[in-house]
């Protein structure tokens, strides 16, 4: 391609050039003819062409694959469900049907919640009782036995795990779960494969072309280089980035050593895992969560972490589903430095994203009972581009990260080495009084870097038996609900489910702490949640009372918190701004009843609703008086 054409000169050369040959065939004839998917790829191509001639235009066949990819969304386009299509279209007129209070998430392992797929299926009526409208199934696809990092180690992106079921049953349960209202989310994890993924088997076996859609290097001295800037994710599995094949090549595992990275500088990985992303997509996924995606691209020198390139590669793939499945979304998965967080969300790239220093400061103040690094997390990183929206959670199937920027927190007379430290020590009950009951995950001595394993339940209070472990989850819970964006429940916290210890007892799982918050479906709190004797019973009511609150609260749909300064560093403030009216946030953490003073409600109302409480509240005449771990709605 010329370098004295314009980027746009060359978009149109070769639109022109990929519908010719489009339409020699049979399939991009009538695909053409189609005035909707034409107008799609019309609107998409020079996202799609711009990205793959700047990763990929050094190649003399760059051109003809970009003909293959238009031909694959043609393809996956005819193919798609009729259903689908409608949904589609149903979508493109409520472009920002996401961002409603409505939307209630929830996320559970199909083996651990329900045994198999069938089993999730006759959990869809509880999924209504509790109004969920968007399930994440944790990774089902086919995996490595017994070591397969809980399913993220995929063997192949078109066949479920037997035990699971089939994919015929999967494609029934999207279809189902959409029937209930209820969004389906998968996995994409394509930042590597298992080893016994089929690509990966080949080049094993040395086969060229599969061992260059890997990391593979005959021998130490380019992996040496690139780990001299690396970091160690699981040191606990090897360290550096590489391990050792038995041919004695090396190949890149970021993760687990049996979890390849594929190597996106090659364009037939890209095409490749373009076509299981389609594939899956037509199986009835509404968001797909791109995992691991800080990792997808590698470059000497640099951490390889959140490289400019990983962005390209997410928008070009989201230009795709744009052309082939437009309803599909994705929810990016990085677990970084929130400056980085926040490059991922974009309507061109990932609609939603986790809201990791959410989470994490979350657990902080609880900790600390002072939300000071919540209230400036809130006012400075919660802003996100309009039409995106955080998924909110308290915890997932992973560590918890203290994730937070150390500026930030240096700001607030926190220094961040030594402020990990201490929530380490808290939360693995290394610290005196501590509440929590949590477990070390990576604790590394080398470099001091530790994260933390736990549920919601044991880390809040509820396994060691201290007071206000309850009030503890409905605060956690409730500032997830209103913040903005998608609430995420990891099923069995609304029930108070507790860490499960029986893993250090699976020779493949008790090096992986992570599998103490990942336990089986608690039959028993579930059957006493209607109990109000209970601790299940009244955990559940109160998660049960905050999520109708949501969903009759047009204020906290979709958008973002704004800051509220209460004077009083125990007490998080924000409000959420709604066509109507306003509704003020407050959440005390501390374990005793605070006050914020009636002058930093000037200019407001001399009265407010408390949507939590149902009664007027003075807000002007004394201020007002918080409860231990009372949390209020205000309208006004
Ligand atoms: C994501 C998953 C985590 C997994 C890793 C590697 O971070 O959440 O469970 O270990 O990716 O796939």
């Amino acid at each position: 391609m010329s370098n004295l054409l314009s980027t746009e000169q060359q978009a149109r050369a070769a639109k022109a050039y990929v519908l010719q040959e489009l339409r020699k065939t049979d399939v991009g004839s009538s695909i053409l003819a189609e005035e909707a998917f034409y107008g799609r790829l019309d609107m998409n191509f020079v996202t799609v062409f711009a990205i793959f001639a700047e990763l990929y235009g050094y190649r003399h066949d760059c051109l003809d694959q970009l003909v293959d990819l238009m031909l694959m969304c043609g393809k996956s386009w005819m193919e798609r469900d009729p259903e689908l299509q409608k949904l589609d279209k149903a979508r493109e007129l409520d472009p920002e049907w996401y961002l409603s209070n409505q939307m209630l998430g929830g996320v559970c392992y199909v083996d651990r919640y329900a045994k198999n797929l069938d089993g999730i299926r006759a959990k869809i009526p509880y999924f209504q009782e509790l109004g969920l409208t968007y399930l994440h199934l944790m990774p089902l696809f086919e995996s490595p036995r017994p070591l397969n990092d809980g399913g993220y180690a995929v063997s192949s992106y078109r066949d479920v795990e037997p035990a699971l079921g089939d994919i015929h049953q999967l494609k029934a349960l999207a279809t189902e779960l959409r029937k209930a209202g209820i969004s389906l989310v998968l996995d994409l994890v394509f930042n590597h494969t298992s080893n016994e993924h089929r690509w990966a088997r080949k080049a094993a076996e040395g086969d060229q072309e599969h061992s260059a859609m890997y990391w593979i290097f005959p021998d130490r001295n380019v992996p040496s280089a690139f780990e001299r800037s690396t970091r160690e994710i699981f040191p606990d599995d090897h360290p550096g980035s590489f391990i050792q094949l038995p041919d004695g090549r090396y190949v890149w595992s970021t993760f687990y050593h049996f979890q390849w990275d594929l190597n996106y500088s090659n364009p037939t990985v890209f095409r490749a895992m373009a076509e299981e992303m389609l594939y899956l997509a037509n199986i009835g996924v509404d968001f797909f969560r791109m995992d691991a995606v800080a990792f997808m691209w590698k470059q000497m020198n640099t951490d390889c972490e959140n490289l400019p390139e990983v962005h390209k590669l997410l928008r070009a793939f989201n230009a795709l589903c744009r052309i082939a499945a437009p309803s599909v979304l994705f929810k990016s998965e990085a677990i970084v430095h929130p400056d980085f967080v926040v490059q991922y969300i974009d309507r061109y790239e990932c609609q939603l994203s986790y809201n990791p220093l959410q989470m994490a400061l979350t657990w902080e103040a609880l900790a600390t009972r002072d939300a000071s690094m919540l209230t400036q997390a809130i006012e400075r990183r919660h802003n996100i581009a309009r039409g995106c929206a955080w998924v909110n959670y308290v915890r997932s199937h992973d560590d918890i990260g203290w994730t937070f920027s150390d500026s930030d927190a240096l700001e607030l007379g926190k220094e961040g080495g030594n402020h990990r430290k201490f929530l380490n020590a808290f939360f693995v009950n290394r610290h005196p009084g501590s509440f929590a009951r949590g477990v070390p995950f990576q604790d590394n001595p080398r470099t001091g870097d530790c994260r933390i394993s736990g549920t919601t339940a044991s880390l809040a209070g509820l396994e060691s038996g201290q007071d206000g472990a309850l009030e503890r989850i409905l605060l956690a819970y409730s500032v997830a609900m209103s913040t903005g964006g998608i609430p995420l429940i990891y099923l069995g916290d609304e029930v108070g489910q507790l860490n499960d210890y029986s893993y250090l007892n699976d020779p493949a799982k008790m090096d992986d702490s992570r599998w103490v918050n990942r336990p089986w479906y608690p039959e028993q709190r579930y059957n006493e949640r209607h109990d109000p004797d209970t601790t299940a019973g009244r955990l559940f009511s109160g998660m049960k009372h905050l999520i109708q609150l949501r969903k009759t609260t047009e204020e906290i749909a979709g958008g973002r918190a704004i800051g509220f300064y209460t004077g009083n560093p125990a007490v998080l403030g924000y409000q959420r701004p709604g066509p109507h009216s306003n509704v003020l946030c407050l959440c005390n953490f501390s374990d005793d009843p605070q006050w914020v003073g009636r002058h930093r409600f000037m200019g407001m109302p001399p009265t407010a609703y408390d949507l939590v409480g149902g009664h007027d509240i003075e807000l002007r005449s004394s201020g007002i008086q918080l409860r231990a771990h009372q949390y209020v709605w205000l309208r006004y």
